[in-house]
């Protein structure tokens, strides 16, 4: 099938990549000058496991095409595909004007048949926006030409993506069409997506409401068992309990389940913290007050403080006070990049402490193996933040060691070399990467997650 996806970020380009790998005919189209020559380059601009061989080999083989005209986009794809990005506004809500400026884009260029497929995150009755900005571009134009627009979100996960997608748990597809044109758009979709149908039926056709709130209710709820956990955490540290049992005993309960119950620094990223804040909106505006939603989002911006206030604990003072104990002092971080195995900073729980400390007056030298030169675009360069090559060249002299990222480098590493680098045995763990227990045979002061000892 010839398909156009608008937006070449971390959803555009993984799905443009992996239709294009099943044999599908892609045209990818961005904005962003820039990112488009390189990715015609085969230069990726994100750090995605397994993304890269795959957008060079359907590059050469001609599968997978990359584009800044619009028009070159509209024409190209009998399915139009938009995976722009649906930024928080600053009430919270989604920001709708790029998803808006694609429909738009494609009405004023379509002469044949489409259908528009609404895969970015958005509010429920996004797709009546998208369909009334279509028609009335057509109307404007005098042309009658037969559109539809479905909405089919994203569950994919940095870091894992590539595989998400070509292994997805489910496809979801809402519509809103009746008898024959309903049954075209079927199979077209389900031409689509047949090379990721395997094994067992995995697409769920719905309304297109129930399709779009579906996207948040996911996201939601994998927010709500985040919060959920780190609140148990800290329930955990103040009765004596320690909450990595506690996480194994609920989880072995297939109701419960292990995924998405680790307690830590916080949830970040993309997704959760504007989605959660979104459905907060969305409902606000019914006038329904989420009050399940409201707590896990207060609970996360808490969270986020967590190892801030540990490492005031450990230093004597109070968080408002924190520049008379930490002005002068360096922390080593280990970890910048929301989660493991990704580049992205985006609301990572690493600059909610990046900014406390210096805040308070300490450096920081940090290392994550992805995601330093995301910091360095956003901070700049600054004379408390220095950002080194390796994890030992962070611990150079500083004063404690704190982990916001749960890499994989990160699980071992030499105790003895730790203590001479650092000034004092001290660290705190975002991501309950070790053993209490034996960190304290070891003589470190080693704080974690929910962790009383
Ligand atoms: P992103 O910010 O990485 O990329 C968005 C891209 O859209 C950018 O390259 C930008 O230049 C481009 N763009 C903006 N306006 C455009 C236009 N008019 N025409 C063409 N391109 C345009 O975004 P993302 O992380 O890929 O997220 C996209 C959507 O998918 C969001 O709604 C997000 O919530 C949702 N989503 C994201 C993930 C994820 O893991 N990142 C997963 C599922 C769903
Ligand atoms: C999340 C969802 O998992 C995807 O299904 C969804 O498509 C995507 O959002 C989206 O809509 O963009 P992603 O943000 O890439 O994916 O990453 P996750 O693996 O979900 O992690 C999100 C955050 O939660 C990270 O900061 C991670 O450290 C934290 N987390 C995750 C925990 O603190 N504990 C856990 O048990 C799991």
């Amino acid at each position: 099938m010839k398909v156009t996806i608008f937006g070449t970020g971390y959803v555009g380009l993984v799905t443009g990549a992996c239709l294009a790998e099943v044999g599908h005919h892609v045209m990818c189209m961005d904005v962003d000058v820039n990112k488009i020559d390189r990715l015609k380059d085969g230069l990726i601009p994100i750090y995605e496991p397994g993304l890269e061989p795959i957008v060079k080999s359907n590059i050469e083989s001609g599968n997978l095409l990359f584009t800044t005209s619009t028009e070159e986009a509209v024409n190209h794809g009998q399915v139009q595909i938009i995976a722009v990005g649906t930024p928080p506004d600053e009430d919270g809500s989604a920001d709708l004007q790029y998803v808006l400026a694609v429909a738009e884009s494609i009405a004023t260029h379509m002469d044949d048949e489409k259908i528009i497929v609404n895969k970015s995150t958005v509010p429920v009755g996004t797709a009546d926006k998208v369909r009334n900005l279509v028609e009335t571009t057509l109307r404007n134009r005098s042309l009658e030409v037969p559109f539809t627009v479905i909405s089919n979100p994203e569950f994919l996960k940095e870091g894992a993506a590539v595989n998400d997608c070509m292994r997805p748990d489910r496809i979801v597809i809402g519509l809103d069409l009746h008898g024959e044109s309903r049954r075209t758009v079927e199979t077209a979709m389900r031409e689509l997506y047949a090379p990721f149908n395997r094994n067992h039926e995995k697409i769920l056709f719905m309304d297109v409401r129930s399709a779009e709130l579906t996207k948040y209710a996911a996201n939601c709820m994998l927010a709500t068992k985040i919060s959920f956990m780190n609140e148990m955490a800290n329930i955990a540290e103040r009765v004596g309990a320690d909450i990595e049992f506690v996480r194994q005993g609920i989880g072995s309960d297939p109701r419960i389940g292990y995924q998405f119950i680790y307690p830590g620094c916080g949830y970040g990223g993309s997704c959760f913290p504007k989605d959660v804040k979104a459905l907060i909106n969305t409902s606000k505006e019914l006038q329904y007050q989420s009050k399940i939603l409201e707590a896990v989002e207060t609970v996360n911006n808490t969270q986020k403080h967590k190892l801030f206030d540990l490492i005031c604990r450990h230093f004597n003072c109070s968080k408002e006070d924190a520049s008379k104990a930490l002005k002068g002092k360096t922390f080593s971080l280990w970890g910048l990049a929301f989660k493991p195995n990704t580049d992205d900073v985006r609301d990572a729980p690493s600059r909610v402490l990046l900014e406390l400390l210096w805040k308070a007056g300490a450096k920081v030298q940090a290392f994550d193996p992805e995601a330093m030169e995301e910091i360095q675009r956003i901070y700049g360069l600054r004379g408390d933040l220095s950002l080194v090559g390796t994890k030992e060249a962070a611990l150079r002299g500083a004063d404690a060691l704190v982990i916001c990222t749960e890499w994989k480098n990160f699980r071992t590493f030499d105790d003895e070399y730790v203590k001479t680098q650092l000034s004092a045995p001290v660290i705190f763990d975002g991501r309950n990467m070790y053993e209490p227990e034996r960190m304290k045979m070891k003589g470190y002061a080693y704080y974690s997650i929910g962790r009383s000892s």
